[in-house]
This record gives C-alpha cells, sequence and structure tokens, in this order.
C-alpha cells in the first residue's frame, strides 16, 4: 500500500520523494519522522479545489493538532489554507511560520481568561465557543480590550461519527460544545447574540475523527442547518458561516477505502445548499478544518530494529505455537495511537522492500510499558534493518512525549531527491533546559 510518492525502487528499497528510505536514515538517525512533502501540497490543493469548486468562498482550514510544525503552518498557508489551532503553543507557532492571524479559528473545551485575552490581542478570525462560561469570559475580555471578536458556537449536534470513543465527539454525551438535544445550544446561542464585544457569525461542530463514510458528514449538514431554523425562528439570527469540522478517514490498511475529498466536498456542500434552501435560510459560507485527512498518509516514521526474542505463543494467529518480538528504537513516545485505541498502520522494512513479507511478527518499542505495535508480516528482520510505518502524518509527531526521556524524533521534509531538516531531533539538553530545581 504505497502512498504519494513512495515507491520501491530496482534496488529492493522504499523511496519517497526520491530519496531512499535507508538513505534518510543514515543522514538523520532514527526514529525519524518524514514527510512527503509533494504529497502534502497535492492534498492541500486537493482539498481548496474540490471544495471552492462546490462553493466558491468555501473557508478550508487545516486542523493542526494532526501535525505542526513551522514548516507545515506556511505550507498550508501558501496553499491557501486558514488554520486552526486549539492552544496558546499551537497559536505561536502558526503565527511565528507568519501565517496572519485573521486566518486563524482558536478551538478549545476550556479556554482560560488569560489565553482568551491572548487570542484577542493577536487578532484571531475566529474563536469557537465552547460553554456559556467561555462565551461570557469573552464578552467582558473583548469589552475590556475596547475589541469586537467574531465568534462562532460549538455545537454538539447528537450525531455518532462511528469512529472510536475516544476520538467521537458530537454525540449528545460529550464533553464538547454545547448540546441541542436538552436546549442548551439554543439557550447559548440567544444569549451570545446579546452580548457585548462578540459578534456571533456562526455555527461549529465536528463529530469525530476517522470517519469512513459520508452518511455522517450529510446528516451533521441537515442537524446544523435545522438547528440555524429553529434559532432563526427564535431569534432572527442567521448563521453568516457553518463549520462543520474535520474527520476524514484516511487509509491504515489495504482494506480501509475512505470517501475522496471530491465526494465529501459534493456531500457536505450539496446537503448544506439542500437544508438551507428547505429552511428558507441564506445560503451560509461553509468551512471544514481537516487535520488527518491532510496530512496522514504523507506521513512516515523511520525505526532501526534492535533485538529480535522468540517467546512460546499458543494462540500466535500463524499456528506455529511461538511469536517472534521485533524490538525497533522507538515506541509509545512517537506514537502513542497502537496503545491508546489499538490503531495500526501498513509497515515495510525498508531495505527489502521487494522481499515477500513471509513472517508474521509482533513490532514493539522500548518503553518501560508492552508498547506493542501490533502484528504485521514482513520478510523476517535483522537487527540495524530499517522499517518503515506508513501512514504517520497525522497524531504522532504532534502526540509525541518525553515517557521514559527518550527525546523526540526530528521531522524531514523529503521532495524530488532533496531532504531537509524542519524540526531538529530532541537532545538530553532540551530536557534538562526545564528542570530548573
Ligand atoms: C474541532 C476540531 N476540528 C477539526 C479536527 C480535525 O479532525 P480530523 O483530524 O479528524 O480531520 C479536530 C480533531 O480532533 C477537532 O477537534
Amino acid at each position: 500500500m504505497l502512498l504519494g510518492t513512495q515507491r520501491i525502487n530496482s534496488r529492493g528499497q522504499l523511496e519517497v520523494g526520491g530519496v531512499e528510505a535507508t538513505a534518510l536514515a543514515e543522514r538523520f538517525g532514527t526514529p525519524l519522522y518524514v514527510m512527503d512533502e509533494e504529497a502534502l501540497r497535492a492534498k492541500c490543493h486537493e482539498y481548496v479545489s474540490a471544495f471552492r469548486a462546490q462553493a466558491p468562498d468555501t473557508m478550508v482550514s487545516f486542523a493542526t493538532k494532526a501535525f505542526l510544525c513551522r514548516a507545515a503552518a506556511r505550507l498550508a498557508h501558501e496553499e491557501g489554507l486558514h488554520l486552526d489551532v486549539a492552544s496558546l503553543g499551537e497559536l505561536a507557532v502558526v503565527l511565528s511560520a507568519g501565517v496572519p492571524a485573521e486566518h486563524l479559528t482558536l478551538h478549545g473545551n476550556f479556554k482560560k481568561d488569560d489565553e482568551l485575552a491572548h487570542a484577542l490581542r493577536s487578532q484571531v478570525g475566529l474563536i469557537a465557543l465552547d460553554s456559556v462560561d467561555e462565551m461570557r469570559a469573552l464578552s467582558r475580555l473583548a469589552q475590556s480590550l475596547g475589541r469586537r471578536q467574531r465568534a462562532i458556537i460549538r455545537v454538539a449536534p447528537g450525531i455518532d461519527g462511528h469512529t472510536l470513543d475516544a476520538i467521537s465527539t458530537g454525540r449528545s454525551d460529550t464533553k464538547f460544545g454545547l448540546t441541542v438535544e436538552n436546549g442548551a445550544a439554543l439557550r447559548a446561542m440567544e444569549e451570545c447574540t446579546k452580548l457585548s464585544g462578540v459578534d456571533l457569525v456562526g455555527l461549529h461542530a465536528h463529530i469525530g475523527s476517522q470517519i469512513l463514510t459520508l452518511e455522517p458528514f450529510e446528516l451533521l449538514a441537515e442537524k446544523l442547518l435545522e438547528f440555524a431554523r429553529t434559532a432563526r425562528d427564535r431569534t432572527g439570527w442567521t448563521p453568516e458561516v457553518i463549520v462543520l469540522g474535520g474527520g476524514l478517514g484516511i487509509r491504515y490498511s489495504d482494506e480501509q477505502r475512505p470517501p475522496s475529498v471530491a465526494d465529501l466536498a459534493k456531500t457536505l456542500v450539496g446537503a448544506v445548499k439542500r437544508a438551507a434552501h428547505a429552511h428558507g435560510i441564506k445560503m451560509p459560507r461553509i468551512g471544514i478544518e481537516p487535520g488527518r485527512s491532510v496530512v496522514g498518509e504523507s506521513g512516515m516514521t523511520l525505526y532501526r530494529v534492535g533485538p529480535l526474542k522468540e517467546v512460546p505463543a499458543g494462540d500466535a494467529a500463524d499456528g506455529s505455537g511461538k511469536r517472534t518480538y521485533v524490538t525497533v528504537d522507538g515506541g509509545l513516545s512517537d506514537n502513542p495511537r497502537p496503545l491508546m485505541y489499538g490503531a495500526t498502520y501498513p509497515v515495510y522494512l525498508a531495505n527489502r522492500a521487494s522481499e515477500p513479507a513471509s513472517h508474521l511478527v509482533r513490532l514493539c518499542g522500548r518503553h518501560c510499558e508492552t508498547d506493542t505495535f501490533f502484528d504485521v508480516k514482513l520478510p523476517l528482520p535483522r537487527p540495524g534493518d530499517i522499517i518503515a510505518v506508513l501512514s504517520t502524518g497525522a497524531y504522532n509527531h504532534t502526540m509525541a512525549s518525553n515517557y521514559n526521556f527518550f527525546c523526540r524524533p526530528p521531522v524531514v521534509f523529503v521532495a524530488r531527491g532533496d531532504a531537509r531538516i524542519v524540526v531538529r531531533r530532541e537532545t538530553e539538553e532540551d530536557l534538562l533546559r526545564r528542570d530548573v530545581g
């Protein structure tokens, strides 16, 4: 399952962006996050053109929580995307990359007063309000700073995205946003239109991540417009913008066939148009904020293979009665998703990529947890080989931690036979810098 510019060359080596994975591992060390810049640009372009073909003024915002560094923020901006941020840290990175503040939306289900004040002073374009407390705080702070802030209200529309519990965020029973079902969203919206310092310009919902069918998105559009009609009937207020979140899934295996961006655009824009017409509401500007589907398939992680261990295993899937553990020089700290929710990924033995995948092995990391990645069929790895885990572009670099005080891997962008480092490897000095005791 090769993606973007990935290919296996005549030497049996996995390549990306015209560079062999083993050469990248030699030059930059392992573990290493590698981003296929051409594929990433192509995906940004695909999003903007697919949505603008359906609705020319669509606001496509990249959700930076999926992958963030200055180079990525700059690239997304260059490709015509806005960006969404969910913390002052994300805000600092995108502003330092030169992205104009008015192209940003600030998210988060608990923005503290000092964070709201900072966002106001930074003049971010939009703030997505997540609670009544937050609305009131924003109003107070905006008035004290003599500003008016454009805002959207995040609602929980009561939709199941049919994805993992940890990444399903649109049901009524959720910590995110204001629930439509119990009237909380309507009450909040009514109050918000009366608050000084806040211009309520729209509605927002994000129903979850790694969604592999179009139905939940269609339902989302219908529910948001239905809510807009109720709001209009009650208060006269109508949304200038409707932001329908991110959530489109990517291929983590051959069997997964997520809808195309073009089909998502047709479905979402079509559903908003139909529902707006049915409810007699002026067609709002559409906003979307994809993360995973922009960056996920463009990333891979390279590891060097360490010790192999063969252990007795009565439940071995191949009936051999034994299991081979293949240890790599990373794990939980650079990719927590397998341990968090059983995520799996396509894997190649990068330096012997054309050999038959003859052995079922269990990949594991080197942390003081049983940080098994997952079982995978590969040519039997040998210590020193390079393992490439594909589709790690989303929620890996940004979810990395310092568990066991391993240093976090660097990020390298590759394109047209060239590689450039955009985030350097963390060092022990970095770890010690914060320790002031
Ligand atoms: C508010 C919001 N918007 C967008 C996204 C991006 O979602 P995805 O990466 O699934 O596209 C998220 C992810 O959690 C989110 O919370």
